[in-house]
């Protein structure tokens, strides 16, 4: 990855308004992780506590995730942590398809300058906003998640792991299990590639 992009980028990013997001928003987190990860995980959007600390996925939501990695013994400094739009939207709701849209420019480019080998879109929303950026039928959650998937971006075919949302288990903890295969699957592909 070039830096010297990625800091601009991250500039733009934290600069942003152009969507009503940025009014309400304390911070906008552009997302973290090394420029060279191989695996690049995608959220909805920062909650609060994200708004507050311009970090992705430092709240409850993060304190699942991390549990999730270190079930399948993937460091998260390891990973690249980001979310389909940048802006904490207000009250928690999931972003308009309009404000995902605007924002998918950035999703766009961040992935072509870090340049991963397996994205992992986590929930609905990162799910349907990554199929629609590439260009490929949207699929419901419920019928891809814990799947590995192909999509082509310029030319070149990505896996593409989906899962649920971690914060899918403090609204609805039946769906535990579910939650911790989709990563235990993940973890089997990140296996298959270092094979
Ligand atoms: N949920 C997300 O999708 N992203 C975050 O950063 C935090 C919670």
């Amino acid at each position: 990855m070039d830096r010297e992009q990625e800091r601009h980028l991250r500039w733009e990013i934290t600069h942003c308004t152009k969507c009503d997001l940025h009014r309400s928003r304390t911070h906008a987190v552009p997302g973290e992780g090394p420029p060279d990860a191989r695996v690049f995980l995608i959220g909805e959007g920062p909650g609060r506590e994200e708004d507050q600390k311009g970090l992705p996925f430092v709240g409850r939501a993060g304190s699942v995730l991390d549990g999730l990695l270190e079930s399948i013994c993937l460091d998260r400094k390891q990973v690249f942590i980001t979310s389909v739009v940048k802006c904490h939207p207000p009250g928690n709701r999931a972003p308009t398809r309009e404000e995902s849209r605007t924002c998918r420019q950035y999703l766009g480019r961040q992935l072509a300058l870090i340049d991963p080998e397996v994205l992992v879109p986590m929930g609905h929303w990162a799910t349907w906003d990554l199929f629609e950026l590439f260009g490929t039928a949207d699929r419901p959650i419920g019928e891809v998640h814990g799947k590995t998937l192909a999509i082509t971006i310029d030319g070149e075919e990505r896996i593409v792991h989906p899962t649920y949302h971690p914060a899918v288990i403090t609204h609805n903890p039946n769906m535990r299990r579910s939650l911790e295969q989709d990563f235990l699957m993940l973890g089997e592909v990140i296996r298959d590639l270092e094979r």
